[in-house]
C-alpha cells in the first residue's frame, strides 16, 4: 500500500478519495460527538476527525490516545475550510503502531528543559524545519563546489598543532601522547591543494570555547575551501557566490519550512552578489556613528558586528584587519604591512559567518608570525613544506554552517541551528 505524505494530501490532489496516512499525534481535542487529532509527519500537519456516532470504539481510541503515538489512519480526505490547511481526513480506521504515554514535552516549558529532552524536542515543527533547511545548505554547498571543479577531501580530526590559537584547542589523550581535536583543516588544506588544486571539506571542528555566547558552540560543522592561484578578489567573489547559491537553494527547497519559521523565501532570493564591502577602518567609522568608541587593533565582537550589520540589508564583507590579531597564515597586504588581505563576512543579526584570506607566501613572514603567536615552528614543519616546495599564491575560507543556518532561520541562538548542540555546559543528550 502507498502512504502519501501530508504535504501531498494538503495539495488537494486526492480530495474525496480514501487515503491511508502514517504519522504521529501532535495535538488532540474532543467534544462529545467528535474527536480531532492533528497528525504530523516530516512534511506537515493535517487534521483528522473521528465521529463518535459512526464508530464508538475508534472514537475512544482517538479520545484517549497519547501525544506522539504513531498511527496509521485510513479515511476520506475532504476539503473543509475550518480545518487548518483546508483539508481534513474523516477517519474510518485507526491502527496504533506505537503507543505513547506521558510524552514529556507539553506547552510552555523552559529552554533548559527542552535542551534536556532535545532528542524529543527534535520532533517539533521548529526543529524539523531547521533540519530540512540545514540539509539544503549542505546540498547547495556540495552542488556549487562540484560545479566549480572542487575536489572534496577529508582532513584528520586528531592533530598535533592548532591554527586558530591555543586557547580553544581541545586536548585529548592519544595513548601515551597528548594531541588536539581539529579546530580547522587549515594546515592540511594548504597541503591538499598541491595535489588537487581546488579543495573543500565539510567536517566537524572543535573549539574549547569557555565563553557562553549565543553564537559559539564547542563542536560545529565547518565548511572550508582552499584553492591554488586564487587571489584576494577571486576569494571574495567565491564567498558571495556560495552564499547566494545557499540562499537560492533554501528558498527553492524550503518554502514550507521558512514559512513555519516566519521567514520570507522571497527575501532570500534578493541575497545576490555584489555584497557590500568595507575595510576594518571603515567598520570602526560606522561604529563611531553609533556612538561606540572602538579601540583600533581589537577584534570585532558580537555586539559590534551586529551594529555594523544594521547598516546593510545583505551580508557585509569586512576586509583588512590589523595584522597583530590575524592568524600566522594570513597574507600581509603588500600595499599596507599593518593589515592582512583577510575578509570576514558578517550576516545581519548573527555577525561573522565566514572567515577567509589570501595566504602568506613569504616563508620569513610566516616564521615571524609564528614566533609572535608563541608557536613552535618545529610543530609546523610539515605545514612549512607547502612554502618550501613549489609555493604558489592561494586563498581560502571557513564557514560555520550552524551560523548560516541560524541566520537563515532567524534564530537568536546557534543552539537551535544544531540537532544536539554541545557547549561548555552541555554534552548530553
Ligand atoms: O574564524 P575561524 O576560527 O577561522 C578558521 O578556522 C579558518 N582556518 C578558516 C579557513 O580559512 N579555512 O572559523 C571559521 C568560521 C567562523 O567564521 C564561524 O562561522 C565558525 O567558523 N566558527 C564557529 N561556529 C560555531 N561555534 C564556534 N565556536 C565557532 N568558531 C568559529
Ligand atoms: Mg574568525
Amino acid at each position: 500500500m502507498k502512504f502519501p505524505q501530508i504535504r501531498e494530501l494538503l495539495s488537494g490532489k486526492r480530495v474525496d478519495k480514501t487515503v491511508s496516512l502514517r504519522g504521529w499525534v501532535a495535538r488532540k481535542r474532543s467534544s462529545k460527538k467528535v474527536a480531532f487529532l492533528t497528525i504530523r509527519d516530516s512534511t506537515g500537519r493535517i487534521q483528522v476527525s473521528v465521529n463518535r456516532e459512526a464508530n464508538e470504539e475508534m472514537y475512544n481510541i482517538a479520545d484517549s490516545i497519547g501525544y506522539e503515538a504513531a498511527l496509521i489512519i485510513t479515511g476520506k480526505l475532504v476539503a473543509d475550510t475550518r480545518a487548518p490547511g483546508g483539508y481534513e481526513i474523516r477517519a474510518e480506521k485507526i491502527v496504533v503502531v506505537g503507543k505513547s504515554e506521558n510524552f514529556p514535552i507539553t506547552k510552555d516549558q523552559s529552554q533548559e528543559f527542552l535542551l534536556d529532552v532535545r532528542h524529543l524536542a527534535l520532533r517539533s515543527q521548529r526543529l524539523t524545519a531547521m533540519l530540512k533547511i540545514r540539509s539544503s545548505v549542505f546540498e547547495a554547498i556540495h552542488n556549487y563546489m562540484r560545479k566549480e571543479g572542487y575536489t572534496e577531501v577529508q582532513p584528520p580530526m586528531f592533530t598535533t598543532a592548532g591554527s586558530e590559537g591555543g586557547s580553544t584547542l581541545f586536548k585529548v589523550k592519544y595513548f601515551d601522547k597528548e594531541v588536539f581535536l581539529s579546530q580547522s583543516w587549515q594546515l592540511y588544506a594548504e597541503n591538499f591543494i598541491y595535489a588537487v588544486e581546488k579543495a573543500y571539506t565539510i567536517a566537524p571542528s572543535f573549539r574549547a570555547e569557555k565563553s557562553k555566547t549565543a553564537r559559539h558552540v564547542t563542536e560545529y560543522w565547518h565548511y572550508e575551501v582552499e584553492a591554488t592561484w586564487l587571489e584576494f578578489e577571486g576569494l571574495l567573489k567565491l564567498m558571495e557566490n556560495v552564499i547566494a547559491a545557499i540562499c537560492k537553494n533554501v528558498a527553492k527547497k524550503n518554502d514550507y519550512e521558512l514559512k513555519v519559521l516566519g521567514r520570507d523565501p522571497q527575501a532570500l532570493l534578493k541575497i545576490t552578489p555584489p555584497f557590500p564591502r568595507i575595510t576594518y577602518d571603515e567598520a570602526i567609522d560606522l561604529l563611531k556613528q553609533k556612538d561606540i568608541e572602538f579601540q583600533y587593533g581589537k577584534d570585532l565582537g558580537a555586539h559590534e558586528e551586529r551594529l555594523i550589520g544594521t547598516f546593510f540589508d545583505k551580508p557585509v564583507i569586512v576586509t583588512r584587519y590589523p595584522r597583530e590579531i590575524m592568524a600566522f597564515y594570513k597574507k600581509v597586504d603588500p600595499k599596507n604591512p599593518k593589515v592582512c588581505l583577510n575578509a570576514n563576512m558578517l550576516a545581519p543579526e548573527v555577525g561573522e559567518i565566514i572567515d577567509g584570506s589570501e595566504r602568506e607566501s613569504d616563508m620569513d613572514k610566516i616564521l615571524e608570525s609564528l614566533e609572535q603567536e608563541g608557536l613552535d615552528p618545529k610543530e609546523y614543519d610539515f605545514y612549512l613544506d607547502t612554502r618550501r616546495y613549489g609555493s604558489v599564491p592561494h586563498s581560502g575560507f571557513g564557514m560555520g554552517i550552524a551560523r548560516v543556518v541560524m541566520w537563515l532561520c532567524g534564530f537568536d541562538t546557534i543552539k537551535d541551528a544544531i540537532a544536539f548542540p554541545r557547549t561548555m555546559a552541555r554534552v548530553k543528550p
